[in-house]
Formats: C-alpha cells, sequence, structure tokens
C-alpha cells in the first residue's frame, strides 16, 4: 500500500470518529465519550494530514516545518488553556471566538489558493466557485463571530445596534460580494476577460464587503438571540471549512466541514422552535436587548410579592413527598450546581422524590443545564425534559426555581409580549412554589415575570450558591 492510500484511510477514519462521536453526543451518558472520540478522529486527521505534507513532491521545507510546529504549540497551548479555564457561562463567547478563527482560516486557506491559482494563469470555474464561496462565508464567519463574541463579553453594547442607513449599508454590501462573485466566476468560464491583477482586486473588494457584511449583520441583533446566532455562524464555518476542503481536495475537511455545517444548522432551527420563533425572524433582530432590556411589561395580572424565609423553606421541602427542582440561568451564574445536588441528596435521605425540569433554552447555551448538573453528578435519570415533567407538576408538592426566570413566565401562553408562545415549564401548575434568586431582576427577555406574584409563591431573595447554603443548614437542623 502506497503512502498517499495510507493518508487517505487514515482521513476516513477521522471522518468515521466524528460521525460516531457526534452520536454518542445525543446522550449525557455517552456524551464524554463521544467529545474523545471525536478529538482522538482530529488527532489520526491532522496526523494524516502532516504525512501527507511530508511524502508530498517538492516537501514543504525547514521554515514551513517551523511554522507548522509553531503553529501546533500556540494554537494548541492557547486551546488546552482557555478550555481549562472557561468559565461554564462564558462557554458561548469562547465558542464563538472558534468560530471566528475557523472562518478566517477557512478565508485564508482560500486567499492563498486563489493567489496560487491566479499566478499560474487561472483556475477552472468548478475551482473558482469554492474559492471565491469560501472566501466570502469564511469572512463573514470571521467578523461575525468576533462581534457576537465582544457583544456577550460585554466589550460592544448588547442592545440592538441599528445606526441610520445600516440595512441599506448590509444590501449594498451583499450586492457587491454578489456582483464580485459572479465577476470571478465568469472570469473563469472565459466569459468576460480578467487578467491576474484585476482579478486579485475584485478578491480583495469581495473580502472587505463580506468582513463589513459579518459585522452589519450582528449589530443589529440583541444579546437574547447571540446564542441562535453563534450557532448559525458555527454552521457557516462548517461550510466555509468544507469548501476549504473543496479547495485543497482534501476529503476529512469536506466531511468534517459538512458534519458541521450540518449540525450547526439543524441546532439553530432547534433553538428557534424552542423560542417559538422564526430564524429569519431572530436574523431581522430586534428582540432582547440583553441583560439591561427595559421591555415593557408583561401586561399581566399585578399583585403583591411574598418573600420567605430559608427556614419557612426547609419545612416545606422536607416534608414534601415530590420536588421539581428548575434550573435557570442564575444557577450557572452562581455555580451553584453542587449546592443544589447536595440539598437534593438530604432531601432524598428523607424520603422526598426530586427530580429537575431541564427546559430546552434554560440558560445561555444549548445544553446549558444538562452540562452543569452533570458537572455535580446528578444522576442522569433525575433530568427530565420540558415535555416529560410538564404534567408532573400538576402532582409536584413544591417547584423549587433556582436562578430561572423567563423559562417560567406564564405570560409566555399570552400573545403581546416578548416571551409569547415559548413553551414553558408549567411551575405555577405545583402545589407550593420558591423561587431563589437575588432580586426582582428581569431575565433576558426583559421582562417582569408574573410567576413571582401568583399567591403560592414564596421568593427567598439571595445568590443561589448562599440561598441553596441556607437551606441545606436549615434541612439538617430540623
Ligand atoms: P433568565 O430568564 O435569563 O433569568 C435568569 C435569572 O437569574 C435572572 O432573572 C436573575 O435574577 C437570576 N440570577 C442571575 N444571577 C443569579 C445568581 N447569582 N443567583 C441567583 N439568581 C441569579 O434565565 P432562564 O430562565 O434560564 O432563561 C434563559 C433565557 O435565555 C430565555 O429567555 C431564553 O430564550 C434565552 N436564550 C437561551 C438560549 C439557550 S440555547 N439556552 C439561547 C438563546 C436565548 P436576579 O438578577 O434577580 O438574581
Amino acid at each position: 500500500m502506497d503512502l498517499q492510500t495510507v493518508v487517505y484511510l487514515a482521513q476516513i477514519a477521522g471522518a468515521v470518529c466524528f460521525v460516531l462521536g457526534l452520536h454518542l453526543m445525543n446522550s449525557p451518558a455517552t456524551a464524554r465519550n463521544g467529545n474523545l472520540l471525536s478529538a482522538g478522529g482530529m488527532v489520526v486527521a491532522a496526523s494524516a494530514t502532516l504525512l501527507s505534507l511530508a511524502v508530498r513532491t517538492g516537501g514543504v521545507g525547514t521554515i514551513g516545518w517551523v511554522i507548522i510546529v509553531v503553529g501546533f504549540l500556540v494554537g494548541g497551548g492557547l486551546g488546552l488553556y482557555t478550555a481549562r479555564n472557561v468559565q461554564m457561562t462564558e462557554m458561548p463567547q469562547l465558542v464563538s471566538l472558534f468560530n471566528a478563527m475557523g472562518g478566517g482560516a477557512a478565508a485564508l486557506v482560500a486567499i492563498e489558493d486563489f493567489v496560487r491559482i491566479t499566478g499560474a494563469g487561472g483556475a477552472p470555474v468548478s475551482t473558482t466557485v469554492f474559492v471565491v464561496l469560501d472566501v466570502v462565508i469564511g469572512a463573514v464567519t470571521f467578523s461575525g463571530s468576533l462581534v457576537a463574541s465582544g457583544k456577550l463579553m460585554g466589550l460592544i453594547s448588547g442592545r440592538p445596534i441599528i445606526f441610520p442607513g445600516s440595512r441599506l449599508l448590509t444590501i449594498v454590501l451583499a450586492v457587491v460580494t454578489i456582483a464580485g462573485t459572479a465577476l470571478l466566476v465568469l472570469g473563469a468560464g472565459g466569459a468576460v476577460t480578467l487578467d491576474g491583477t484585476v482579478s486579485l482586486v475584485v478578491l480583495g473588494v469581495i473580502l472587505v464587503a463580506a468582513l463589513v457584511f459579518g459585522v452589519t449583520m450582528v449589530l443589529p441583533i440583541g444579546g437574547a438571540d447571540m446564542p441562535v446566532v453563534i450557532s448559525l455562524l458555527n454552521a457557516f464555518t462548517g461550510t466555509a471549512v468544507a469548501m476549504a476542503g473543496f479547495v485543497l481536495d482534501n476529503p476529512v475537511l469536506i466531511i468534517s466541514g459538512a458534519l458541521v455545517g450540518a449540525s450547526g444548522g439543524i441546532l439553530t432551527k432547534l433553538m428557534a422552535d424552542a423560542m417559538n420563533r422564526s430564524i429569519l425572524n431572530i436574523m431581522i433582530g430586534g428582540f432582547g436587548g440583553g441583560e439591561s432590556a427595559v421591555a415593557g411589561a408583561a401586561g399581566g395580572p399585578g399583585g403583591s410579592v411574598r418573600s420567605i424565609g430559608a427556614d419557612d423553606v426547609a419545612i416545606q421541602l422536607a416534608y414534601a413527598s415530590s420536588v421539581i427542582v428548575v434550573p435557570g440561568y442564575g444557577l450557572a451564574v452562581a455555580q451553584a450546581q453542587h449546592a443544589v445536588r447536595e440539598l437534593a441528596e438530604l432531601l432524598e435521605e428523607k424520603g422526598v422524590d426530586v427530580e429537575y425540569a431541564i427546559h430546552p433554552v434554560a440558560g445561555r447555551m444549548p445544553g446549558h443545564m444538562n452540562v452543569l448538573l452533570a458537572e455535580a453528578n446528578v444522576p442522569y435519570p433525575q433530568l427530565k425534559e420540558m415535555d416529560e415533567i410538564n404534567p408532573e407538576f400538576d402532582r409536584c408538592d413544591v417547584a423549587l426555581v433556582i436562578g430561572a426566570n423567563d423559562v417560567t413566565n406564564p405570560a409566555a401562553r399570552r400573545p403581546g409580549n416578548p416571551v409569547s408562545g415559548m413553551p414553558i415549564l408549567n411551575v405555577d401548575h405545583a402545589k407550593s412554589i420558591v423561587v431563589i434568586k437575588r432580586s426582582m431582576g428581569r431575565g433576558y427577555a426583559g421582562i417582569d415575570n408574573e410567576l413571582y406574584v401568583n399567591p403560592k409563591t414564596g421568593m427567598l431573595f439571595a445568590d443561589a450558591k448562599e440561598g441553596l447554603a441556607q437551606l441545606i443548614a436549615a434541612v439538617k437542623a430540623l
């Protein structure tokens, strides 16, 4: 078997690992192994690429190898450092930065290839199409992902940023990009005559237009929608990488790019569905101006808020037969996942049946609550998806809401407010409701939650971790 065949087989093996890894990520119980398998696939694919470089006629040269080794060390080192040190709540902005790197790298590969083929007298239409699409998608993803991550980091305002003429500018940029792409493809087909310099200038114009388009596309989108946008940009990254695979004639890049593109697209659709919005509606913007948004009140029933102490809550919990814990973004912010497991174990020792209600968009990223609670070794069977747990609220003695807000807001059942139509957890059906949060502060949708004025609700005003520590002490003291 010659070395090139070994390289192809290794690339296929890497691709198989990606597919199986994705499949294993279907369940929290196997997700860790799925991740490991995919990482293993990446090692195999990268090794195969290195091998193919080593055996390529003409070779890479000493400087080339130095660049590759330094790139591996710097990129790998930064990846390892950030992955080990990132806070769970900062994961979406990290994913967005990684997207920017993926898109930017794919665009650079295509630019290098375009310069090379232009120098060699041009390329066939098929290659030109992939190269130019790679530049466009990669550049849009690069700048758009940087803006998205800047919004989530608070470096750029989380509110929709719309300036006079911004929509027109976006349309003009899109037209310039499409026209430039068409010109280069026509040039490659011989329908128009373009010399090498003109081709490079046109590509430069396309690149700048696509970079600015990425910025103007993401700026008008509010912070609440950023996870959906990041997922969409992730799909773009995958598509750009697949294009780069065609340019480089590398099957593993094509397969992995297609997998990222398809799974990112499906995830985007699922997230939009879980918020009962269309992707187009999200991209056009306007909803969810971030943590500081001041939207109108939900227009629901007013009423007074009843504050409750930890001792009273402990009695309710300890003498309940069933308790449903409803975790939300605040649990993640407070890093209270270990405390909630400790409280649940104490209650179970007292014979209380404890389950967790997982809303598909609780927190700030898909699977946020699953990952958080899995980190604290909460048994998977206790985590119940929304459709499964919702009927159980009618029989539940106490619903313990910890740092969740929008996903419990009954206003979603009425039209005319920012959460209208979003499926919610039926917390208000429980016999008694306890909410742990720091204040009457709003959630990401920026509206009041009428659950808090429900006569059945007691508010335990505290940071989630501190409130749970008080509850643990109070239950132990009973
Ligand atoms: P939110 O509605 O955002 O509410 C979180 C609540 O946590 C806040 O009201 C805040 O109230 C409280 N909080 C913050 N820090 C806390 C702390 N240290 N201790 C205790 N409480 C704390 O969260 P949710 O119910 O999880 O809903 C998620 C929202 O994000 C939805 O609107 C959803 O559509 C949106 N979203 C999610 C996703 C994904 S994929 N998960 C994607 C896009 C959009 P206080 O300030 O009063 O404490």
